[in-house]
Formats: C-alpha cells, structure tokens, sequence
C-alpha cells in the first residue's frame, strides 16, 4: 500500500537549507515527525532522509545511484570531475580498490609515524610564538604530513600555498557567490600541480618508490587493463591530500571540547581506551559533513512511499548521529556513550555508512581516527597552553563550521611530565 510522504509545501528552501545548516533536515524531520519527507532544493525535488533504517536504504546500489546526484558547485569545489564519489558499479569498485589499497596497516602505521615528527617540529615552532591561531597552524601541519605520506614532501616555501588550495576546496563546498569561485580558482590551482607530479611520474622524470601512493595511482589500471587519465590521477590523489587536511576541523573540534568540558582532560590521563571513545564522541557530536547525496536508481517503494526514479535524495548524516530515538541525549557530549555501543555501519555515521568496499564509506575513516588520537595526545599530554578571552562559539548554519576565533592559544610549551 502507498502512503503520501510528507511534503513541505513552497518553492524552494534552498534558503532555509542556508540559514539551519546541520539543523535543516532534522528540524523539519521532527516537524513532520517522519524520518522522510519531500520538498524542493537547488530548483528541484528532492526527498531528504535521517536515520539508520533510512541509511540502510540509501546505501544499497541497487536502489540508489551516485551519477549525477552531486551538485555541480560541490564537484567544482570539493570532489573534482570523475572522481570516487560520482562512480557506481564495476567503475566504482575499480577506483575503491585502488583508493582501499593505501590504507594497509603499513601504510597508516607510516602516516602515524610522519603525522608524530610533524607535531614535534610544530611544538618546536609553536613554543618559540607568542601566540598561534590553532585551525590555521594545525591545517598547515596536515599538509606536510599529506605530501609526505603520498610520497612527495613540500618545500617549507610551497607549504603555505598548498595548504590554502587544499583547505580552500573543502571550506568553500557550500559557499555561493565570489567564495564559490574562490574555490574553483583554488582547485584548479591545486589540480595544475598535482597534475603535472603525475606526469612526470609517468615520464619518469620524478622517481618515487613503488610502495609510495603517487607511484600506486599514477600506474593504477582501470577494470579495462587501461592507465587512468592523468586528470583522475590528479582528482584521486587531492582525494587524500585534501581530507587529510581537513581532518583539522575535528582536532579543533577536539580541543574546542577539551576547553568546553575540562573533565574530560583527567579521563583521558586516566584512562587508556578513553581517548577512543572521546574521538567517536567528537566526531558525532560536532558538525562536519552535513549530508550526502545520491538520485534514485529505479522507482521502488519503502515504508509504503513511493520513490521515483532520478529524484535527488539526501541522507542526514549529522542528523543521524544526532537521532534521539537512536542516542541517549544527543544533545550531550558524552564519550561513555561509546563504552558499550553497539551500532550497526548504519546509526553512526560522521564519514558515511556502509562497506567501505562495495559501497561510499570514506576511504580515510581508520586515517581520520588515528591521526585525531595522536592529536589528541599531544592536546591532553604533551603541551601546555593558556587560553586567552576570545569567542569560541560556532555556527551552525555555517558548513564546515569552525569556531570564530578559529582557537588562539598562547604560552604553548612542551609539558613537564614528558
Ligand atoms: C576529515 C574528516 C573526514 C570526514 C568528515 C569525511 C567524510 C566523508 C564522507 C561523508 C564521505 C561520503 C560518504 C558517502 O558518499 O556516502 C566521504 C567519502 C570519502 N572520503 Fe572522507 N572524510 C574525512 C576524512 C577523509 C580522509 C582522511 C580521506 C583520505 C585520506 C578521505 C577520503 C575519502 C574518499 C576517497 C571518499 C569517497 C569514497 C567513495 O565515494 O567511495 N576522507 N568522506
């Protein structure tokens, strides 16, 4: 039997989806007391969807497609063309496959390893200033780490300008405006260097090692024995410098909590497996990724409404980790939530959901959390620093959200006890 899904009535909410940010698909979900609903974004339909039942269908590629789903403004800024995100099927397994298979343990343990000697040479030069302004230093930090680790380290002279095209193309995503076009300026910048690495990779004028990711993605073959073009070389290997940069957000979000909730701190010097479960609560609890986004393959019917082939669909993700039907007070930042959670690749999902094989889960999930617990130590063990007045607060509208004062921190010094 068919029901009639919820449908906001209007036009357009392109401009509510501006002003609520995070909180757009999850408000009008309460409105409408329906996990979907329909209404109309970007000039056209779209049904918007939240929660582990839902994420369980958006994820199955039978009923869902990526081809053509994402807004082009997001494939200009963040994605680049014909990357990962905008393949289905055998072309998707293809380049998963390829992307899956720098994150051997190997390969993270090095990339653990460079993101260590990154920070001490940052505390070096951290402890010689008066004061830093955390987001932009920690972003620059993720930058050496992502060149080194695919193999090709910067000049200290290139850090600051590959570290703005990189951070650009992820802060711009949902910009409209001049910022959109910044964006695409700072891609298209980025693009011409990596593009001409790759080249000459290929020509053999730059030597790397077989097991480096440049070496890997630059001779990948593709499910017809063919190289990949060079200009999806290029978007795949930003498809990990550019992540790795922005896993900034979180280490900000990280210590944003460390000042919110002092403590935390004495748990986490308490506690072994603690600061597991306070990288999980970070990564539900604060804003990133607000949704993803996919069109409907074939018509099918779920719950009793009827979806229709070729209508975009977005799935909540922030919503989903925000589910009170799911989570006990989600409203609270409680990393003990995660002692004996329980959930299935569906109910938390701050990088997707799902195989990471078969389907869109983020590439670099084991990455992020790694990369956020080194930070963590260095945060929680390893300096010290005061916090000066400043407003700390963030938007959440804004998308990616990062606190105003983007963290200013002075009298930063390595800690006594190590
Ligand atoms: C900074 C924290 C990160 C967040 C919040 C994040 C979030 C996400 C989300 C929401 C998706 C889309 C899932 C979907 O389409 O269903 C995704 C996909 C992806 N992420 Fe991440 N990610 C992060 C870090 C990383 C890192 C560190 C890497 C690589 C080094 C990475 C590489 C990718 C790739 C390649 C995809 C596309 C996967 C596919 O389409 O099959 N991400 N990420």
């Amino acid at each position: 039997m068919e029901n009639q899904m919820p449908k906001e009535i209007g036009i357009d909410h392109s401009i509510g989806l501006l002003k609520e940010g995070y909180h757009f698909i999850l408000n009008r979900s309460e409105k409408f007391q329906s996990n979907v609903f329909e209404t109309r974004i970007l000039g056209r339909k779209a049904i918007c969807m939240l929660g582990e039942e839902a994420a369980q269908i958006f994820y199955d590629p039978k009923k869902f497609q990526r081809k053509d789903a994402a807004p082009n403004r997001i494939v200009q800024t963040l994605f680049g063309k014909n990357s990962v995100q905008t393949l289905d099927d055998e072309e998707h397994r293809n380049r998963k496959e390829m992307l899956m298979s720098v994150m051997t343990q190997e390969h993270l343990n090095h990339l653990m390893e460079l993101t260590q000697m990154q920070w001490e040479q940052s505390l070096d030069k951290w402890s010689r200033m008066d004061k830093v302004v955390f987001y932009e230093e920690v972003k620059e930090l993720l930058c050496n780490v992502a060149f080194k680790w695919i193999g090709y380290p910067l000049h200290e002279s290139d850090a600051q300008k590959m570290t703005k095209e990189l951070a650009s193309m992820f802060e711009t995503a949902a910009a409209i405006g001049p910022n959109h076009w910044v964006g695409r300026t700072f891609r298209n910048m980025g693009e011409k260097t990596i593009h001409q690495l790759i080249q000459d990779t290929r020509d053999g004028k730059i030597k790397f090692p077989q097991n480096t990711v440049l070496h890997q993605f630059a001779f990948h073959k593709d499910s017809q024995g063919k190289l990949l073009d060079i200009e999806t070389v290029t978007v795949e290997v930003i498809n990990m410098l550019r992540p790795i940069v922005a896993i900034s957000i979180y280490i900000n979000f990280s210590l944003l909590a460390l000042i919110e909730f002092p403590e935390e701190k004495e748990k986490l010097q308490s506690f072994n497996d603690y600061s597991k479960m306070f990288v999980q609560e970070v990564r539900r609890f604060y804003p990133f990724f607000p949704f993803v986004a996919a069109k409907v393959r074939s018509d099918f019917t779920w719950n009793g409404y009827e979806f229709k082939e070729g209508t975009l669909t977005l799935l909540d993700l922030y919503g989903t980790n925000h589910d009170p039907t799911k989570w006990e007070d989600p409203e609270k930042f409680n990393p003990e939530r995660f002692t004996h959670w329980q959930g299935s690749p569906f109910s938390f999902i701050p990088q997707g959901g799902g195989d990471y094989y078969l389907g869109h889960r983020c590439a670099g999930e084991q990455i992020t959390i790694d990369v956020m617990k080194i930070s963590l130590d260095y945060l929680v063990n390893r300096m010290e620093f005061t916090v000066p007045e400043q407003d700390l607060s963030f938007e959440i509208d804004d998308i990616p959200s990062i606190p105003k004062s983007k963290i200013i921190l002075e009298n930063i010094a390595r800690s006594r006890s190590h």
